[in-house]
């Protein structure tokens, strides 16, 4: 009997459904020529069961997932949902849950992918972010006093404990190892004003970089990274920097490789159940028109198999997204520009698998 894998399928909101609909087709396709098998099992999470039952996420539901081999998100959210509802209660708390501490996000600029950074093309576009994804800032600690009152404090802190940041540091340093490209990791912080958070970054990431002569390990500030992600791209290898720095460096990132319609993370639990999605919202505006790029959730989908352990099949999806893109038959990578439908950019991708 051949390999089973089981897979929570949470299409989400929007789009979210759209593009889970096309990653499947494609699971499906490299499952079925690498001899292994996916069930999936679908979950209603979103604005959707929110709005229609109050509901955003039921403990009981946490349970359940920690017996998947690995989840698979679309999007989340809705303009009649507050910001921050969805968000905390359900993406959020399932990082936390779950154990998922890192955020692992690939920036990767395939051929005939239009980058706006003039004159950088694949060769220098091809780096891996490691995001901490349970610390930070996005813990919530912190909290309001006189709240609404023209003395109102509101304090927001940032977490970073000794073993969450070794362990994302380690595990950053084992991925640059078994990536073997350029055999170097970079830490981003702000070290010259963050004194105790990204301190304590520092000394534990030079206390590791010992375990590893073989690796180059070097600092920069957050702002740097910034600038020399614009202005070259190709200086960077693997990154590791903490929550809320790894949010906004990403999606900067994730323009110059061609944008939200090819941009895909994972929310990782190294020894538990990881979650996969496409780095894009539920896009509200272009719902249900057919228009949206696939591709995000479908390499959201090889990172998946990649992680499971199927690295031929994550290969195979990486290749006929490539074969997909030289055929030159998707225009452009922004929703409602492709030239053809969703659909159709799902199919083209199973065609070359
Ligand atoms: C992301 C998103 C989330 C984050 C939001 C939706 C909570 O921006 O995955 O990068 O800030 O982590
Ligand atoms: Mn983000």
């Amino acid at each position: 009997m051949s390999k089973l894998y089981k897979i929570a399928l949470l299409p989400g909101d929007g789009t979210g459904v759209e593009v889970i609909r096309e990653g499947v087709k494609v699971l499906e396709t490299v499952a079925k020529k690498n001899d292994f098998r996916i069930e999936f099992v679908k979950y209603d999470l979103g604005a959707a069961r929110y709005l229609k039952t109050g509901e955003i996420l039921p403990e009981s539901m946490i349970e359940e997932f920690k017996k998947f081999d690995a989840m698979y998100l679309g999007a989340i959210g809705h303009p009649d949902v507050k910001p921050g509802i969805l968000e905390k209660g359900i993406l959020l708390k399932l990082r936390f849950e779950l154990g998922q501490y890192i955020n692992l996000r690939p920036v990767k600029l395939y051929p005939n992918v239009e980058t706006p950074l003039k004159d950088k093309n694949p060769s220098d576009i091809d780096m891996v972010i490691v995001r901490e994804n349970t610390e930070g800032l996005y813990t919530g600690a912190g909290g309001f006093l006189r709240k609404n009152t023209p003395y109102e404090v509101a304090i927001q802190e940032s977490i970073n404990t000794r073993f969450g940041v070794e362990r994302c540091i380690r595990y950053a340093f084992e991925f640059v190892k078994q990536r073997a490209k350029d055999n170097k990791l970079t830490l981003c912080g702000k070290t010259n004003v963050l004194t105790y958070a990204s301190d304590l970054w520092q000394r534990a990431f030079n206390d590791i970089s010992k375990e590893y002569p073989q690796i180059k390990s070097n600092y920069v500030n957050v702002d740097a990274v910034c600038m020399w992600l614009v202005k070259n791209p190709e200086w960077f290898d693997v990154v590791v920097t903490d929550n809320l720095f790894g949010d906004i460096i990403t999606d900067l990132a994730a323009m110059i490789q061609g944008g939200m319609g090819v941009a895909a993370g994972g929310n990782i639990n190294p020894e538990g159940v990881s979650m996969f999605e496409p780095m894009g919202g539920s896009a509200p505006k272009y719902t249900g028109q057919n228009v949206i790029n696939p591709i995000a959730a479908i390499n959201a989908g090889a990172m998946m198999l990649d992680v499971l352990g199927e690295a031929k099949a994550a290969k195979d999806i990486d290749n006929a997204v490539i074969k997909a893109l030289e055929s030159g038959k998707i225009k452009s990578m922004s929703a409602g520009k492709m030239g053809i439908s969703t659909t159709e950019v799902g199919d083209l991708i199973a065609f070359y698998i």
